[in-house]
């Protein structure tokens, strides 16, 4: 990717991840882009100012009161000429003070005089991250359009697990085309099902399939790095959202379908999710109990959400997924037809499930294209390309 004759402002506030953002820098730079640094008084007890300036070849920036600034008008200069400011880490503080609009330092000053884009990478303990003032200041913050990018889960420098940690800084980068409206799909609306989904039996039972929904969620990652506008309709999962993807979380196939046909129109339509054949005729609503004869369940056909789409009169480009456990080009082709697709990945499912890799194939109207086994991130890669080509085709 390449970031050449951007302009970026990295915002460095106070947390143990401002020396992850050190990194960011050097990989910002390295894409070509022009990085001014600002740092605020706390980040400074974290790293120091000159980490930065070696850096980013440029001065940092700290002071509203810097009198060696020009006209005294910094504030306004430097987010008026940026293409993204981009404040990472962000601290639980900063957030909140994002959400009230103050500007009592030059960072904040600049996210308030601004004209680009904002986002924001959070870092903090996950008590400060799941606290309800936090909470309601990322629902404000989504309101006012900031983009939020992360947290991640995982170790924390604080020696606790949990969600709050800083996404990495080749994550953040993966999330910067989009961001930007840089890359193959910029511009473009992609929808997206992933994971499986749950049929209720009775208020404790279900029924679902096997599915990590580790395809879908690097296709949405995929579908971001290319610069879409990425909606993830995800069934349940314990993934973390790809950074600048928006999800919307369902169980049941009815809901994966009304939240997929509210999301439309889109450019490009992707079914990752396994969504299960069929559903209980009706739901008890109080648990079942065992008997000794057995049981039957009553099950009706579920709606197949991406027949439905591709046969709508104004369908955008339609992918489908297909895991066979045998004969897979005739058994992809035959859904490809039937479902009117311009384009279905097919694997063979004991390949893939609940995998870190995959080994997929490509079937359009040109035929068929095996891509080499590879992690499913590098895949979901590929086949963004393929949409992409297919598209400006
Ligand atoms: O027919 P089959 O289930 O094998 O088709 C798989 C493809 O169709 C996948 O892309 C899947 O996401 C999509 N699908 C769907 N709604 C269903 C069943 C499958 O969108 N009810």
């Amino acid at each position: 990717m390449s970031l050449a004759n951007k302009r970026i402002i990295l915002g460095v506030t106070g947390g143990i991840a401002a020396y992850k953002s050190a990194e960011l820098c050097r990989l910002l730079v390295k894409a070509g882009a022009e990085v001014r640094v600002v740092m605020t008084a706390a980040a400074q007890q974290f790293v120091t100012p000159l980490t930065f300036q070696a850096l980013s070849g440029q001065p940092v920036l700290s002071s509203l009161w810097d009198a060696a600034s020009g006209d005294g008008m910094e504030h306004i200069h430097l987010s008026r000429d940026a293409d993204l400011l981009l404040v990472v880490p962000a601290s639980a503080d900063f957030l909140a003070k994002l959400v009230q609009g103050r500007a009592d330092d030059l960072l904040s000053t600049l996210c308030l005089a601004r004209s680009c884009r904002l986002a924001v990478a959070p870092a903090m303990n996950r008590e400060m991250w799941a606290a309800r003032p936090t909470r309601r200041n990322l629902e404000q913050l989504a309101e006012d359009g900031v983009m939020v990018l992360g947290p991640a889960a995982g170790e924390q420098a604080c020696g606790e697990i949990g969600l709050g940690r800083m996404l990495e800084p080749n994550a953040i980068m993966a999330a910067l085309p989009g961001l930007m409206g840089l890359g193959a799909l910029a511009g473009k609306r992609v929808l997206i099902t992933a994971g499986p989904t749950f049929e209720a039996i009775d208020p404790v039972r279900g029924l679902t399939n096997l599915s990590s929904g580790k395809m879908g969620y690097a296709v949405a990652q995929a579908a971001a790095e290319a610069g879409a506008e990425v909606c993830l309709v995800s069934g349940p999962t314990c993934l973390a959202t790809p950074a600048g993807v928006r999800r919307i979380d369902v169980q049941s196939a009815a809901q994966m379908r009304q939240a997929v046909l509210a999301e439309l129109p889109c450019t490009v339509f992707i079914a990752v999710a396994a969504v299960a054949d069929y559903r209980m005729d009706v739901t008890a609503t109080q648990k079942m109990k065992k008997s000794a004869g057995g049981l039957t369940l009553h099950l009706v056909a579920n709606p197949d959400i991406l027949a439905e789409v591709a046969a709508l009169p104004d369908a955008p480009f339609c992918v489908g997924f297909a895991a066979e456990t045998e004969q897979l080009a005739a058994y992809a082709e035959a859904k490809r037809t039937r479902k009117k697709l311009p384009l279905l990945v097919g694997n063979l499912a004991q390949d893939t499930l609940g995998q870190d890799a995959a080994e997929l194939v490509l079937f359009d109207d040109q035929g068929k294209h095996p891509l080499p086994r590879a992690d499913k991130l590098t895949q979901a890669r590929h086949l963004v390309r393929r949409i992409a080509h297919l598209l400006n085709d």
